[in-house]
């Protein structure tokens, strides 16, 4: 089995401090919702970002990240086969889980909302039958719950060529779900740090690279060839 984690997303609702700037206020206005139920997104809340996180305006507030990193992960051959299992770990220790056989949306603003949905009610569809879930738990927490080898992906990792590295069947890939700069959690604990390519990679890429890996290496072993 394969475990993927986005680790320390840019995913979040709006940050008390700047739920009334106008940009947010605005916005929230055309989605009929209270600024304190949307999720934060520097397409539109870029101004108030700025104003009270300066430091972190590049980096925070992108959904978008989650979404296509979602889109290559759950509609893999590898998921389909049921050998992933995904999950997004937030800034602020959200960690929402997904079932395999979840088919997520594949337009941005429908994928918004179900993400707006499960930070306010954290089971969807319903807790007795969740397909998504929301729970704390921090980075380095999740990843022993998910076991095996975990191995953290970074451009500043000791690099290594993908197809001749050692991969266990059991195995934890964590990927940075932010735009730019570090990891904010403290990565040490994980087994080996690695890069995979001279250049910096967006995340989703990252992550296919790594699911077409793992398939190259174990899915007819681990599936009979079916
Ligand atoms: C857009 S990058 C974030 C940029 C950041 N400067 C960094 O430390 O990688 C998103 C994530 O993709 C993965 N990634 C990007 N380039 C990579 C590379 N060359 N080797 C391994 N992983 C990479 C990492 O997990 C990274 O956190």
């Amino acid at each position: 089995m394969m475990h993927l984690i986005l680790g320390d997303a840019e995913l979040e609702i709006v940050p008390h401090p700047i739920q009334g700037h106008p940009a947010v206020v605005k916005h929230a206005r055309i989605r009929k919702k209270k600024p304190s139920r949307i999720l934060l997104d520097a397409s539109y809340h870029h101004q108030a970002i700025r104003s009270k996180y300066p430091e972190e305006a590049e980096r925070r507030g992108r959904p978008d990240i989650v979404h296509l990193f979602l889109m290559n992960a759950q509609e893999s051959i590898l998921n389909k086969s049921g050998l992933l299992r995904v999950y997004v770990h937030t800034r602020n220790n959200d960690v929402i889980k997904i079932r395999p056989e979840t088919r997520l949306p594949k337009a941005y603003h429908r994928f918004v909302g179900l993400m707006e949905h499960v930070f306010q009610n954290r089971y969807v569809p319903d807790k007795e039958n969740p397909l998504l879930y929301l729970e704390k738990m921090s980075l380095p927490a999740l990843a022993k719950e998910c076991g095996g080898k975990i191995v953290v992906l970074s451009e500043h990792g000791r690099k290594v060529s993908l197809g001749k590295y050692e991969i266990p069947k059991n195995v934890t890939f964590i990927i940075g779900g932010f735009p730019s700069g570090d990891f904010l959690t403290n990565i040490n604990f994980a087994d080996d740090i690695i890069s995979i390519h001279s250049e910096t990679l967006m995340a989703w890429v990252a992550a296919y690279e790594i699911i077409a890996e793992y398939e190259r290496r174990y899915l007819d072993e681990l599936t009979g060839g079916n």
